[in-house]
């Protein structure tokens, strides 16, 4: 098994699954743009991923949140305390594989996250950036949980393009090429507005919860409280204004750098991405350092054109 997975090729469920030897930075499926660590393979793999009822599944568009979710989830379940976090993996993170090439690292075998959460015991807590077309049916058939974190697009991008630039990628994406891009499918995962609008619209569903990440920064107590509500795990008013305490930018950041010191899968992904550089500035707005006024003029016609009558509307300060 190791060997098979150290050559590129992975068997699981009978099933084999081959990587492509002439794998590019990105990867493209079924049209969409997927950055390196999101396999085309992977993803139809996926699609047959059992969910359990007792799931829940943290989605966005990358750069809205998602890990600052994740932990909130983790630690309401947890009732407020981080060395109670199960933590099987570094990144329950549904759709991505550390490759050993990008670890340097050709004696470790590949890490595919998804493996690892299909043997994890319940409750679980997962998260995705796959647009509504390529998440796996079964989460819909499990009745599984789904917690949508959406942020406004002029951050996602500014947050994205910092990101970037800490990665080897920053050779091939400028700021002009992510402008560009967002609103079709070769931004990352998709079309930003039909990844947000597909999950808007599924919003009054009874397992879905959309937040935004505005929300969340502006007042976190309701939404800890509703994240709670939602995944039915209530929590006492002390333990919620500690979890909001312990999930502040600064906190998390702390507790980040342990998990990457102390887990195996740490190692792994330290040696591919250099650190877990998911928590950074934190804000809303940081967008303004970025966008010309002619860029910011030209967006807010196309995204009110995209948005359209759907009802969603952001915070931008
Ligand atoms: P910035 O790059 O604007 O700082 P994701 O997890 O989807 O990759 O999103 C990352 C973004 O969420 C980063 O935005 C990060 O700083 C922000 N973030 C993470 N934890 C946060 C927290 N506790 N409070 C505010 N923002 C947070």
């Amino acid at each position: 098994m190791e060997d098979a997975q150290t050559n590129g090729m992975a068997r699981e469920n009978g099933q084999d699954i081959v990587l492509s030897e002439s794998r590019t930075r990105f990867n493209e499926h079924k049209g969409i743009v997927l950055p390196s660590h999101a396999l085309p393979e992977v993803i139809e793999d996926l699609q047959s991923f059992k969910f359990r009822p007792d799931d829940i599944l943290v989605v966005t568009s990358p750069k809205s949140g998602t890990h600052w979710v994740f932990e909130t989830v983790a630690l309401i379940m947890a009732d407020g305390v981080w060395e109670n976090v199960k933590r099987d993996t570094l990144k329950n993170h549904l759709e991505f594989v550390i490759l050993n090439k990008d670890a340097f690292d050709e004696s470790k075998p590949m890490t595919m996250f998804y493996k690892q959460l299909d043997k994890m015991p319940s409750p679980r807590i997962m998260f995705t950036h796959l647009p509504l077309e390529l998440l796996p049916p079964g989460v819909f058939e499990a009745n599984a949980k789904i917690i949508y974190s959406a942020r406004n697009p002029k951050d996602v991008l500014a947050s994205l393009y910092r990101f970037i630039g800490k990665t080897p990628e920053a050779l091939f994406v400028t700021w002009e090429i992510l402008y560009s891009t967002i609103f079709t499918d070769q931004f990352f995962y998709g079309a930003w507005d039909r990844h947000v609008l597909s999950y808007w619209k599924l919003r009054n569903d009874k397992n879905v919860l959309f937040l935004k990440y505005e929300d969340m920064k502006k007042n976190p107590t309701k939404i800890v409280a509703q994240i709670a509500e939602f995944i039915n795990h209530p929590i006492s008013d002390d333990v919620r204004d500690v979890i909001v305490e312990k999930t502040s930018l600064d906190k998390i950041k702390k507790e980040m750098k342990r998990l990457e010191e102390t887990l195996e899968d740490g190692y792994m992904f330290s040696k591919a991405y250099g650190t877990l550089n998911y928590f950074q500035k934190g804000v809303i707005g940081d967008w303004k350092n970025y966008f010309t006024v002619a860029q910011n003029e030209q967006f807010d016609k196309e995204l009110e054109e995209r948005l359209g009558e759907s009802g969603l509307e952001f915070d931008y300060e």
